[in-house]
């Protein structure tokens, strides 16, 4: 039997997703049954980048199921300033830890953490690529709201170029029925290309709309984000769109009666306190959602094993090629070795980041 890691939200079936919403359910409902499931296991909070909610929910949601927690917040006090590397520092934790929780800087990171781990891994986030956990709170959260996940038109607004909670929605959402989406972005701020092939190959359909006023009007759920300030190579690029989307009582005015405000959070200034108080925001519910859904997380990787490893790399592919995205870890860790999967048409993507690769 293997173990089983959370680095894409594409790791867990739609079957399984729904497994865990029922866990979730239940440990709500009776939490007393299982605020001893984790008795003597340990998490570790392996953080190279800021957060508040992603790493203290996960360390709330194992406290609860009556674990532990050890880790670090800050990779400048962990081995990673001396050059470890990370799969090396995942080996190490693996002697300490019955479960990972990592988050990086570098996309692709939680791929490698996952490779090298001997205990499950969960991806808290890897650069501006994907969040699996956030999504997995924002699942949770639109089924509460609306008792479904598919039939809905999500708007999601903000910075679709580095918003690495929004490429992990959109994954997760094609996988449902009738799911449509209205990108709301200034120009350079657009939905990557490769993520918007996706949405085509799977037949959904998807509008592109700057007019957040306009788009908002016949909306299920509004997905706000905050602009990615740390994620910007060029500081002035940042500062021409700062501050383009505000969400205010005027604009809510649009909305429908029953339309949901999400955000991952934090928030800049893209939402105004003004409208903390309309019954359609969500996003501080959300972050209970969190909690909520990564004590079954938690539980679940603890339990399940799998009869197969995951695949997530064609390992047939055997070409002299490089991945095309300088975020990517493989530019950055000494010693990984390349992996390619392909995607439909047989392109080539790099198995790290999910970006295309070049041939040399
Ligand atoms: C998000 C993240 O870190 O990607 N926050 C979160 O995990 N709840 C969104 C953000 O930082 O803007």
């Amino acid at each position: 039997m293997y173990k089983r890691d959370l680095v894409s939200i594409t790791d867990y079936s739609l079957e399984e997703l729904d497994d865990l919403f029922r866990l979730a359910d239940d440990i709500d409902n009776h939490p007393r049954r299982y605020n001893s499931s984790c008795n003597n296991l340990k998490l570790a909070t392996l953080f190279y980048e800021p957060s508040t909610r992603t790493r203290l929910s996960h360390e709330a949601a194992m406290i609860e199921l009556g674990g532990n927690i050890i880790g670090f917040s800050d990779a400048k006090a962990s081995s990673a300033s001396k050059g470890e590397t990370v799969a090396d520092t995942m080996k190490v934790m693996s002697c300490f830890a019955d479960i990972i929780a990592v988050r990086h800087n570098l996309e692709g990171a939680a791929y490698v953490a996952a490779e090298s781990a001997t205990v499950p891994v969960i991806n808290a986030g890897d650069g501006g690529h994907s969040h699996p956990t956030q999504t997995l709170t924002d699942l949770y959260t639109i089924r509460k709201n609306f008792g479904r996940l598919d039939n809905l038109k999500i708007g999601f607004c903000g910075d679709l170029k580095y918003g690495r909670t929004v490429h992990s929605l959109i994954e997760a959402m094609l996988r449902y029925e009738n799911v449509s989406f209205v990108l709301i972005s200034p120009e350079e701020l657009k939905l990557p290309k490769g993520l918007k092939r996706q949405i085509e190959e799977h037949g959904a359909e998807y509008e592109e709309n700057s007019d957040l006023g306009e788009a908002i009007r016949d909306l299920d759920i509004l997905y706000m984000t905050r602009i990615q300030r740390e994620r910007f190579s060029d500081i002035s690029v940042y500062d021409k769109v700062a501050g383009v989307y505000i969400l205010d009582k005027c604009k809510m005015e649009n909305a429908k009666e029953k339309m949901i405000v999400m955000h991952p959070l934090p928030r800049v200034d893209e939402i105004s306190t003004e409208v903390d108080n309309d019954p359609r925001i969500q996003f501080f519910e959300q972050v209970m959602c969190g909690k909520k859904i990564r004590r079954a997380l938690i539980l679940d990787l603890i339990e399940r094993k799998a009869e197969t490893p995951i695949k997530r790399a064609d390992e047939e592919i055997c070409i002299n090629a490089e991945c095309t995205n300088p975020k990517c870890i493989t530019h950055h860790e000494r010693g990984l070795k390349r992996k390619y999967k392909y995607g439909k048409n047989m392109d080539i993507f790099c198995a790290y980041c999910d970006c295309k690769v070049k041939e040399l």
